[in-house]
């Protein structure tokens, strides 16, 4: 593989994550620190703690980065940072190292949206991988990207262009996820943890609301995070439970049968307005990204969608549709080769939107 090797950085909410991709495709390393045990007692994130770990941890990410890559700074072509949407205190770490090495190495920055990194983490191939056996990203497109801070459909006819088909009116999937599995007293994060108890599940009728939001491609979860506490309440209420008694759980069957009834609302909504979508703009393929995308109900479901509508599913492993800064890598590629460049008054976007409407 050829094209710019590009060391990559990435530390927006709470994963440090360091990477040398080749190409805007060929990972040849790719280091994740993650702060899910920092912050599992507080039952999400904190800001500054999640700060204050990146500024520990982002300089031993970087040695591991190197270590083994058989690759130097001679043979980096440029920088790409994430500079939002997140959190300010946690994006600023990112920045300030990443403008560093750009300045004492004398190479480019590259400036990359952290939603744009979900979005290309679907280019990446790992470093042993061979290429011929992974589809490539067709164009017309639709991305779906699902994380813990967002929920968007895009339509892409090219690289770089973003048409905003519909995003959450409320939370994010990815935060219904957490809000729910704190519910069930299952830990943060939720996500993973719902999946889990989903899959125990016997019985499969449990039936959570869903809300179509008309012929929009926008979804809501607010109402079903509402909906979600009603039903739970109702099942303690059923075992006997006291209501303000954490420590009292609901049995394990109950658990697992309210987790798989909530998954398949969100799974369903997704998939439902994914597709349609993809249909309605002939989506040579379709791309999930982001934290969410990670769920296997979810790539189960897409996967038999695309398959009825002909378009090849492209959704990456697990631990490339969570946070990481090959994502960054591969979406700064793209953005060098289009000629950008960051200046080194390079500052924070928290709120940065991928597309308007
Ligand atoms: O993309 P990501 O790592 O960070 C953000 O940019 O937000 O996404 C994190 C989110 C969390 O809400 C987490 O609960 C969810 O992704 N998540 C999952 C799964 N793995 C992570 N949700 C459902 N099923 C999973 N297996
Ligand atoms: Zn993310």
């Amino acid at each position: 593989m050829s094209g710019p090797l590009l060391l990559s950085v990435e530390s927006s909410c709470d994963e440090t994550g360091i990477a040398l991709v080749e190409g805007g495709r060929r990972i040849v390393s790719n280091v994740v620190a993650s702060q899910v045990a920092l912050h599992a007692p507080s039952g999400g994130i904190v800001p500054e703690v999640a700060a204050r770990a990146h500024l520990r941890w982002i300089v031993p990410v970087l040695d591991e980065a190197w270590d083994g890559a058989g690759v130097g700074w001679r043979d980096v072509d440029g920088i790409a940072v994430t500079y939002g949407p997140g959190l300010a205190g946690s994006l600023l770490v990112g920045i300030n190292f990443a403008k560093a090495l750009a300045w004492v190495h004398d190479k480019p920055l590259i400036a990359v949206n952290h939603l744009e990194g979900h979005v290309y983490a679907g280019w990446l191939l790992d470093p042993g991988e061979d290429e011929s056996s992974r589809q490539e990203p067709l164009f017309p497109m639709v991305a779906l990207v699902v994380s813990g801070g967002h929920t968007f459909l895009a339509e892409m006819q090219d690289h770089l262009t973003y048409r905003l088909l519909g995003t959450t009116v409320d939370d994010a999937a990815g935060e219904a996820f957490d809000k729910v599995g704190r519910m069930l007293g299952l830990g943060y994060p939720g996500g993973p943890a719902i999946q889990a108890a989903a899959e125990r599940a016997v019985r499969r009728d449990v039936r959570f609301p869903r809300a179509w939001m008309g012929d929009s491609y926008d979804w809501s979860f607010s109402g079903l995070k509402t909906a979600a506490r009603r039903i739970v309440a109702a099942a303690r209420a059923d075992e006997g439970l006291p209501d303000d008694d954490p420590d009292a759980r609901l049995s394990d069957e109950a658990t697992a049968e309210l987790a798989w009834g909530f998954q398949d609302s969100v799974v369903d909504v997704l998939a439902t307005k994914t597709a349609r979508a993809a249909r309605e703009i002939g989506a040579r393929s379709i791309l999930l990204g982001g934290g969410v995308a990670a769920n296997a109900a979810l790539r189960q479901r897409m996967a038999a969608e695309a398959d009825a509508l002909g378009s090849p599913l492209i959704v990456p492993r697990p631990g490339l549709c969570t946070d990481n800064g090959a994502m960054i890598g591969a979406a700064g590629a793209r953005r060098l080769l289009a000629g950008e460049r960051a200046a080194l008054d390079l500052d924070a976007r928290p709120s940065l939107p991928l597309a308007k409407r």
